[in-house]
Formats: C-alpha cells, structure tokens, sequence
C-alpha cells in the first residue's frame, strides 16, 4: 500500500516545481567528500545549490541528475551562472538575491553547451527571476503562506539571534503554540500536499514519525523548528529563506557556498564536464559501467525507498564505483543504512567525518549525514 502511494507521489513530484534551494548543507558536503582533480562524481541535484558547489574543488567530471526536470534545469542554470557570469556582483544578483532587472537576455547565453531542453524551459520559465526565485516553486509558496499566518521577519531573527540558544526557546514558546494550535496550519501540516511541498515521499515520513517518535507530521515540524532555533542564526540561509524568503545579504557567510566569491572564482576556472541527466539513480547506475564514477552523492534518496530497493542500489554502487568508492547520504533517521540493509560486508562507514558531518548539518533535517566507503 505505502508502496503504491510512492509511486504515485513520485509520479507527482516529478512534475511539480518544489524547491528553488537545496535544503542540504553543502558546506558540508565539500568538507566530507575529498574531491580532487580526478573524481568523478554522479550527484543527484534536487535544486542544485550542491552540484554547483562542487566546481570549486575542479573535479574531472560531475553527472548530475533528477527524476524531476525542474529541479535539474535550475541546477544547470546555477551551473553555467557558477561558470560563466564572469562579475561576482552580477552573479549574485541573479542567484543570491534570485531577482534580475532583465532575466530574459541573461539566461540566455547561459543555455549554450545545455541541453536542448534546460534552453526551452528558461525560455519560458526565466520570469521566476522578476519576483524572487526564493519565494518561487511548492516550498516557496509554502514559507510565503506560513510567514503570513505567524507574521516573523528579519528583525525578529535579529533579536532572536543575539539571544542565548536556551532563552530562544522561551522567547519561540508561544509562537510555537500557536502555529500547533492554528487549525489551517494543523490540517494543512499533515496533508499529503505538504509532504510535496517539503519533498517527503510516505516512506521517508514514516521514517520520520519512527525516528522523531512522532505522531504527526506537525510534531516533526515542530521538533525540527526547536532544533534549528539552536544553530548560529546569523548564517543559517535555511531559517532565512523560510522566514524571511531572503538570504541574510549581510553575512558573506550565510549562502550556499557556491554563491560565495571564492568559490565562484574557482569555478570559473574548472576544467570539470559537466552532464545533466533527467533520468533516476537506479536507472544511471543498472546502466553504468564499472568505474564510471569514483564519488556518489545521493542527497535523501535512499530515505525514499523501501528496505529491498536500498540493498539493490547500494550493491548496484559498489559495484560501478569499486573498491574506495566514497558514497554520501542523508538520512532522518539514526539507523546506519548499510547496516540495516545487512551491507556491512560491502561498505564501511567514515569516521570521525559522518558523525561530525551529522552535528555540522545546519538544515537540522536529517538524523545523519553519512559518508560511506566500498571496501570490497
Ligand atoms: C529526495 S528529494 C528530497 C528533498 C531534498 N532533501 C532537497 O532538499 O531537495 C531530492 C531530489 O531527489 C530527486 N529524486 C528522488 N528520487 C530520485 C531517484 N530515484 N532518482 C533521481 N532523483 C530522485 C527529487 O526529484 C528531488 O529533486
């Protein structure tokens, strides 16, 4: 049964633009993942913030992919933006502030050396970027209605800030009570809908409600929003974008790093070919050859899928990524996966790097943030 709602909820996600960010720290990922000059790296995109971060490390080769065509066209478009736009100020303009005066004539030479598709979906999609990219798509629209109902912004995140994480909670208390007693932000929490919106297919909330010993979605909700009102405030670009549909223009650090201007220089100069594929993991990876990549970055997905589908994809990567192959994954739960699935032959967790990968998290999303290598 959850099997069947699966298929249905992907065949409905795929169509739908949900998320204009990366709800991932991709910060993290950079630190964790050792790219060099030589990786090959098949990274799912979602939003694509992630890939475009991996430019500043130069690795030969990335393929990005998506089962949904949106996701991936704005991954290719933070890509090019990454690597052609040469003025920083500009660059930022169109990703970090996600507005630009004229979105038509920029886009456009971006889409050179994309594929056909990514140019005709910019052709008519690019006036996302005449309002804000970042209040765009099922997430956006989403934060926009709850900012509304509750009513925060940039000067409570301030105040909130300079608070001390303990007086936080005191300080969120009511503001808490009353989003769990709103009945239009109760019933629409635990809809169906909401789970697009967020990106959460059955399997993965069930896992959710397991891990958060929840009842509800609502409940996750809410212990996800104490977790995060825990972390640095001044740089968390998450708790920005949902609650005040903007990143803090303030802090340099306070953007995914492949906004940042360092990195941005780097990636002006990779050498890295780049491919984007609409196409789903099991499918790349049945079809791959051994060899074909060295690193595999497979945001939540594994979180999508039941127990057997787990077991075949990850023996499916060892066997085309080889022994060392390095595999990076989320997860809301604080089960090992490779041991669940009974792998542990196969693979071997990386430690200290997971468990501080994990705690480094800023998205506050996940239960773990694991980076696994094929050792046999
Ligand atoms: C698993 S979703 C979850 C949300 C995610 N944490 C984020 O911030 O985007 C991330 C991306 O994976 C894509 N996806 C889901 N299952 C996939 C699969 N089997 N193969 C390829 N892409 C997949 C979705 O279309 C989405 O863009």
């Amino acid at each position: 049964m959850a099997q069947l709602a699966d298929r249905a909820f992907a065949a409905t996600f795929k169509r739908i633009f949900t998320f204009s960010l990366l709800y991932e720290d991709s910060e993290v990922d950079n630190r964790v993942l050792g790219l060099d000059q030589r990786s090959r790296v098949l990274a799912v995109s979602g939003a694509g913030c992630g890939v475009a971060g991996l430019l500043a490390a130069h690795p030969a080769r990335i393929d990005a992919i998506d089962t949904n065509p949106h996701h991936l066209a704005l991954a290719a478009l933070k890509v090019a933006a990454a690597r052609r736009v040469r003025s920083h100020a500009e660059f930022y303009e169109l990703l970090g502030r996600g507005r630009h005066g004229d979105p038509e004539q920029t886009l456009r030479p971006l889409m050179n050396g994309l594929p056909d598709w990514v140019g005709r979906y910019w052709s008519t999609n690019y006036r996302r970027f005449q309002r804000n990219l970042y209040a765009e798509g099922l997430a956006g629209t989403f934060q926009r209605w709850l900012r509304r109902k509750v009513g925060l912004d940039a000067d409570f995140l301030r105040a909130l800030h300079r608070l001390p994480p303990a007086d936080r909670l005191a300080r969120l208390a009511p503001i808490f009570a009353s989003i769990k007693g709103s009945v239009p932000i109760r019933t629409v929490v635990n809809t169906p809908l909401f789970l697009l919106g967020i990106g959460v297919n059955f399997e993965q909330r069930q896992r959710n409600l397991r891990a958060n010993a929840a009842a509800t979605m609502m409940d996750v909700v809410a212990a996800r929003f104490e977790r995060l009102a825990q972390t640095d405030l001044e740089t968390n670009w998450f708790v920005w974008v949902a609650l005040t549909g903007e990143f803090n223009h303030d802090h340099p650090e306070a953007v995914p790093p492949y906004l940042r201007a360092e990195s941005h220089r780097r990636s002006l100069v990779a050498p890295t070919e780049v491919g984007f594929h609409r196409a789903s993991l099991q499918r790349m990876v049945a079809d791959a050859a051994p060899g074909q990549w060295s690193h595999f970055s497979l945001c939540d997905v594994l979180d999508w899928l039941p127990t057997d589908a787990q077991r075949h994809l990850l023996r499916g990567i060892a066997r085309v990524g080889g022994p060392s192959a390095v595999v990076l994954t989320r997860s809301v739960e604080d089960a090992c996966v490779v041991d669940r699935v009974g792998l542990s032959d196969l693979y071997e967790r990386v430690e200290p790097a997971s468990s501080q990968a994990s705690e480094q998290e800023r998205t506050r999303l996940y239960g773990r943030v694991n980076l696994y290598r094929v050792i046999a």
